[in-house]
């Protein structure tokens, strides 16, 4: 039996009886979260719905550029509790993509739960049926020899590629959606021996069209090249030992692009019933792999080492032709944020979420040589962007979400920053000081080719009115603020990702 095997069977160990630990009654993090909220009112934003939105006519202040025509797909977790149970994890909740279209006739908003098997299942019973990444509910398996799919709540992102609309989860398959009305049509299986192979949430789609994407288990990595019409061109299963998991990468002209932190796996934690995440550590000073991998021969592969701590995202990477791999992202000073701030967030323990934690950080490789450089920003970030046009390419911009002011880190964001990664400048907007803010996605003035020019969008939860508003900023003037604002008639819980489809 291969480790893979193991784990697996690990996983089915899991779901029996005799790995029961505790009982319904005695999870508290419902109660917990909930009296909370009285104390933290932010936390009122990760409360949850449990029901499809929409909003045909949103209400808007100022003017809607008349290039900025299309459809913003949003995607996050937004349905926390069945039963009086809530997930420990924020991870764990099931996925709404949203649309918001922009028309002549102004901005549409609507919102629909995909409609994975175990979301269809728990809404029938109105009751967990199956336990999650960080939620290890009693005698409910996380996943058994049926795979991960079985735990997929395409939560992660949403992505358009061929004009297939894709709802994204980190380990198990993008189950595609109708663009139009947002309904659920089924996991995409892109080969038939790579049925349930997980196809990642960050796939990266290059200006040519076409889209690399890649899928972790255990010791094995599954890289994925999707032609620009939508085919599967290539797909390989590359083994590396003692990788876990991994949740995004970067591509260059030249090369695949990971940062893989030093991850160790309990399989006896996994047997005696506990979580998926409450298996993982973390040894603090390990220091974290670069793997970078040849886009052309996927075998060629070299690694090199980066300093200890945690990601999750990365900005962009590029090939200097001078031999150097340049590429940024968002380095944590720990797995803080995952193994112990969004468990918080959802039990409503503000004292855990660490406040600062997480700066860009630049890197350049020269491949010759080995040597690494990074630099690090000064600014508390998460969810880096750039310019659809200039991926894999030299890019000079790079738009992030911040928390500016005393006490703000990436769980409470409340500004938006561009860094000119050549000059140093710095751009940015602060939201309202009770502000939530979510990704913001670069979208492309197709009237111009210069990198840069178009909009930023993205939403922000205000936490006093208790609603949630879709903000369009010209991207290369964040500290005007918005040039247009429109406000959802509902609040919903601040997701992770999403992409802009033009019309
Ligand atoms: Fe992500």
């Amino acid at each position: 039996m291969d480790r893979r095997q193991f784990l697996f069977a690990s996983l089915a160990a899991a779901a029996s009886p005799l790995a029961m630990r505790g009982a319904w009654a005695a999870d508290t993090y419902a109660d917990a979260f909930h009296q909370a909220t009285a104390r933290d009112r932010w936390l009122r934003a990760y409360g949850g719905i449990d029901h499809d939105v929409a909003a045909p006519s949103l209400r808007i202040e100022g003017r809607i550029p008349a290039g900025l025509r299309g459809t913003l797909y949003r995607n996050g977790p937004a349905l926390f509790e069945r039963s009086g149970i809530r997930y420990h994890h924020l991870f764990d909740g099931d996925g709404m993509v949203q649309a918001f279209r922009f028309t002549e006739n102004g901005v549409s908003h609507e919102g629909r739960f995909v409609q994975t098997p175990k979301f269809l299942a728990e809404q029938a019973q109105q009751r967990f049926l199956q336990s999650g990444f960080g939620t290890a509910l009693p005698g409910l398996p996380f996943a058994t020899g049926g795979g991960l799919d079985r735990a997929n709540v395409a939560n992660t992102n949403v992505v358009v590629h061929a004009r297939r609309l894709m709802a994204l989860w980190e380990g198990g398959s993008a189950f595609e959606l109708d663009p139009v009305t947002l309904a659920t049509r089924g996991p995409v299986t892109w080969r038939p021996d790579l049925k349930g192979m997980p196809f990642s949430a960050h796939p990266k789609i290059e200006p040519d069209g076409t889209m690399w994407n890649v899928g972790a288990i255990p010791d094995s990595l599954a890289i994925y090249r999707i032609a620009p019409d939508g085919t599967l061109a290539q797909a390989e299963v590359l083994k590396v030992p003692g990788l876990v998991m991994n949740h995004d990468f970067a591509v260059s002209r030249d090369h695949l692009v990971f940062v893989l932190p030093d991850t160790r796996l309990d399989l006896d934690k996994l047997r005696a019933g506990r979580a998926f995440l409450e298996a993982l550590a973390f040894p603090p000073d390990a220091p974290m792999k670069l793997l970078v991998v040849d886009k052309a021969d996927l075998r060629q592969q070299r690694t090199f080492e980066l300093p200890p701590g945690y990601l999750f995202h990365f900005g962009n990477a590029w090939n200097d032709g001078a031999g150097t791999l340049r590429f940024d992202y968002v380095h944590h000073e720990s797995a803080g944020v995952l193994m112990d701030g969004l468990p918080g967030l959802m039990r409503g323990d503000a004292a855990s979420m660490p406040p600062r934690s997480a700066v860009s950080m630049q890197v350049a490789v020269d491949l010759a040589s080995g040597r690494v450089r990074t630099a690090a920003m000064k600014d508390v970030v998460e969810f880096p962007r750039v310019d659809p046009r200039v991926v894999g390419q030299r890019n000079r911009h790079l738009w992030l979400s911040t928390g500016m002011g005393k006490g703000l880190g990436t769980l409470m964001m409340n500004a938006v920053l561009r860094y000119d990664v050549e000059s140093g400048k710095r751009d940015a907007f602060r939201y309202e000081p009770e502000a939530l803010v979510e990704e913001h996605v670069f979208v492309a003035d197709r009237a111009s080719t210069r990198e840069g020019a178009g909009w930023l969008v993205g939403c922000a939860y205000d936490v006093a009115y208790g609603r949630t508003s879709l903000n369009v900023f010209d991207a290369l003037r964040l500290s005007a603020g918005p040039i247009a604002r429109a406000w959802l008639p509902y609040g919903l819980p601040p997701g992770f990702h999403g992409n802009f489809e033009a019309a």
